[in-house]
């Protein structure tokens, strides 16, 4: 049987390190879907294009191909056959994909590539709409979150540690930003599935959360 874990929750809350980790644990690819809106929003940035703009987006998505490929399970994006894997890690590309992310023909034209990856492999698959839309049916879905100041701190020492210039304040205003769109915009907004497990990391070491993560798919797995 195929086993799909869905992690959804807000920017920073350590979704993809956590994943990651614990897809290595336990032998399953670990998909990072954050990276596909991200390369949307790449393209739209380099073609001039207002993130934002629905319909010039809309009408550019012809023009995209989107690929995810695993190497040793680590995840590579490709846009147009380019790997973009770093270029998609900027701030301006984080808020792009926060825009193109609330347009709806941008999300079903992400959606199928999402689901083939999910009935494919036992996956541990992060986004924000994992365990509500893409993957309903998913044996395992947990929502990890965290105060904004925390998520916003752990961002900052990413980007001071990748060599970035920038003031915590600004991040933690982006975060604050992105919360809100991603979480009030019409389709799928991010919310903890009904039928799934919240984990707030706000007082857990990072290996605290990798193993609170790790036991509660074992535990709904075994
Ligand atoms: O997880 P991330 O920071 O790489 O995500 C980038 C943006 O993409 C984020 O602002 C929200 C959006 N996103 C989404 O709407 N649905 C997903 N499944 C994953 C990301």
């Amino acid at each position: 049987m195929i086993i799909n874990v869905a992690i959804d929750g807000p920017a920073g809350a350590g979704k993809s390190t956590i994943a990651r980790a614990a897809a290595k644990a336990l032998g399953f690819i670990y998909v990072d879907t954050g990276a596909l809106y991200r390369a949307v929003g790449l393209y739209a940035l380099r073609a001039g294009i207002k993130p934002g703009d629905a319909a010039a987006v809309g009408a550019a998505l012809e023009n995209i191909k989107v690929e995810l490929s695993f190497i040793n399970g680590e995840q590579s994006v490709l846009l147009n056959d380019e790997d973009v894997s770093s270029q998609i890690r900027t701030p301006e590309a984080s808020m792009a994909a926060s825009d193109v992310s609330a347009i709806p023909a941008v999300r079903a034209f992400l959606f199928d590539l999402q689901r083939d990856i999910a009935k494919k492999n036992n996956c541990i698959m992060d986004g924000r709409d994992i365990g509500t839309v893409v993957l309903p049916h998913a044996q395992i879905k947990i929502f990890l979150t965290a105060s904004p100041e925390i998520r916003a701190k752990r961002r900052y020492d990413e980007l001071i540690a990748k060599g970035e210039t920038v003031e915590f304040k600004d991040v933690l205003e982006d975060l604050i930003k992105r919360d809100y769109n991603d979480s009030h915009r019409e389709v799928a907004p991010l919310k903890p599935a009904e039928d799934g497990v919240i984990l707030d990391t706000s007082g857990l070491s990072l290996e605290e959360a990798i193993e609170s993560a790790i036991r509660i798919i074992k535990e709904r797995t075994e």
